[in-house]
């Protein structure tokens, strides 16, 4: 196993589709696994909540996402990894919510979503799965899916004024929450 280099906002890889995986290939494909590996492994180290393989210079349809329990809007969900994943929003994408992104260091900014959606995809024994996702996994997933189409999320943002450095808007919040007679340590 080994940490991949991730691919910064700037480089063309992240603007380009990403190519189908053929569902049949999928478990005997030794490159291919270790390709997961390696992402699993990337994503652990860098502490983020999901990875597409074109962040990691890989034009396929492969993601992992995941949402940890407690940490936003939602039901916390696994480290999941799909292949040709396909979203089914079922609600308008018109949720505003924090994003992040591995390959736009240090920055985060509103971005509307859909708080609710179906997926569809493969795993990594090549077997169709299917699932709902709510809330932050949603998030997670449709800002994922997203990288395999080009997208990156400031080209989803439709209000700038939320779009900063994660330290500005962390001492920002830190600020309000004093301001409202709270405590951190709460
Ligand atoms: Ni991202």
């Amino acid at each position: 196993m080994s940490i991949l280099k991730i691919a910064r906002m700037g480089h063309p890889v992240l603007l380009q589709p990403a190519a189908a995986i053929d569902p049949a290939g999928i478990a005997g494909d030794p490159v291919l696994q270790q390709l997961i590996d390696d992402m699993i492994e990337t994503l652990a180290d860098a502490g983020g909540v999901g990875l597409a393989a074109p962040q990691v210079y890989q034009g396929k349809r492969l993601i992992l996402a995941m949402a940890p329990e407690g940490r936003s809007e939602g039901e916390g969900a696994p480290l999941h990894i799909l292949i040709n994943p396909e979203l089914e929003l079922t609600a308008e994408p018109d949720q505003l919510g924090w994003e992040g992104c591995l390959s736009i260091p240090d920055l985060r900014g509103a971005v509307p979503r859909s708080p609710s959606l179906r997926f569809h995809g493969f795993d990594r024994r090549g077997q169709p799965v299917t699932g709902e996702a709510n809330g932050f996994f949603a998030r997670v997933l449709q800002h994922e899916v997203d990288h395999l189409d080009g997208v990156l999320y400031p080209m989803r943002m439709k209000d700038f004024r939320y779009f900063g450095f994660d330290e500005e808007l962390n001492r920002l919040e830190a600020e309000a929450r004093a301001a409202e007679g709270h405590h951190d340590d709460e």
